[in-house]
């Protein structure tokens, strides 16, 4: 496929309606503004004195300024060029050009975006309420009061989010790629293990059991690192989200949302949840991570088809890979195109026959 496919339209008018992070909390101090972008779409993301956040197409409709580059008066977003300013929900307050007794005109707007908090991340949804497809995604753990939070870096891949969860989700590459870190280059041969769909089609979960080496022990030339075992709980909430107990300990939690930014490219928003008492030096935790991240992108970045097939005669699937092919089926039923071939949208809520209602 190429750029400009008929398949990447339907990908994006799809994922546009899915909630995706698009700024992490930290980064967007109360008078702060930040750029953000999803599929395609630039952003400007600000929040004002009192914590309240706004996310405006990132346009004055005055002379098409960009909005991130703005100041944040109180409530509102103030252009950097000639100061026109705008609330949260795009009405623009104040021209200070326009004399008084001449009123704003009902036209100087920037388009609003409805937002949210979770997880200490910053969420948007591009499209409003009656054409949402689902809730934004919930990670519950992070909201009990048991857990201290550890929101990660925000990483761009090249690579289609699809691609990058379906990695993430990949557990017959531990012991190849990850044997520097926690993976355990000894046990190659895997056991099947069942990947269960919830009825809805929007939940994917399993369970693995791996005798992970402990990443955090340094060891010299030719010595292996202890093995620790870990139980990995895997919980998908399509399109977009997993949920991993275990992974960075027992009883953590690591949450991602690969956030589109367009049809073949990603950001990487993660977090994991520690139970109290077993907090980490962030710092650490961080270069960690990063170790595992970097080679997962090099994969990624490289597979090829770009677009992840959803057609199961594409690409060989053995017993393993049993999370791919149920990943793949969902993606399909929830009415992704398949690559290469007749767009299926008949399972979309509110869309036309032929899949481009949007
Ligand atoms: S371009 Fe924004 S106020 Fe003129
Ligand atoms: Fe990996």
């Amino acid at each position: 496929m190429t750029a400009g496919d008929p398949a990447d339209d339907v990908f994006s008018a799809l994922a546009a309606r899915y909630w995706h992070p698009v700024a992490r909390s930290v980064d967007v101090r109360p008078g702060g503004v930040v750029g953000a972008r999803v599929l395609e779409r630039d952003l400007a993301v600000f929040r004002a004195a009192d914590g309240t956040v706004g996310v405006l197409d990132d346009l004055c409709a005055h002379r098409g300024a960009r909005l991130s580059a703005g100041t944040v008066d109180d409530a509102c977003l103030r252009c950097p060029y000639h100061a026109w300013s705008y609330d949260r929900d795009g009405r623009c307050t104040d021209i200070p050009q326009l004399a008084p007794e001449h009123t704003i005109p009902g036209s100087a707007r920037a388009e609003a975006f409805r937002s949210s908090e979770h997880a200490g991340l910053i969420w948007a949804c591009l499209v409003d309420e009656s054409r949402e497809l689902r809730p934004r995604p919930t990670w519950p753990v992070t909201e009990t009061g048991t857990h201290w939070l550890h929101v990660g870096a925000v990483y761009e891949w090249n690579a289609q989010a699809f691609r990058q969860i379906e990695n993430f989700c990949d557990v017959a590459h531990f012991s190849v790629l990850h044997a520097d870190t926690f993976g355990n280059d000894e046990q190659m041969e895997m056991e099947p293990f069942p990947v269960t769909t919830r009825a809805d089609g929007y939940g994917i979960a399993f369970d693995y059991a791996y005798p992970s080496r402990d990443p955090t022990v340094e060891v010299g030339p030719g010595q292996k690192r202890p093995v620790v075992g870990t139980n990995f709980e895997y919980r998908l909430e399509l399109p977009f989200t997993v949920a991993l107990a275990n992974a960075s300990g027992p009883g953590s939690v690591m949450c991602i949302a690969a956030s589109p930014t367009s049809a073949t490219a990603m950001k990487l928003f993660w977090l994991c949840a520690f139970p109290l008492g077993a907090e980490v030096d962030g710092d650490a935790y961080e270069a960690l991570e990063a170790r595992i991240w970097l080679p997962d992108r090099a994969i990624v970045e490289g597979q090829r088809p770009e677009r992840l097939p959803l057609d199961l005669v594409e690409e060989l699937h053995l017993p393993f890979d049993r999370l791919a092919i149920a990943y793949r089926r969902a993606l399909r039923a929830i009415g992704f195109s398949i690559a290469g071939g007749p767009v299926a949208m008949s399972n979309v809520p509110g869309s036309n026959a032929s899949g481009r209602s949007d």
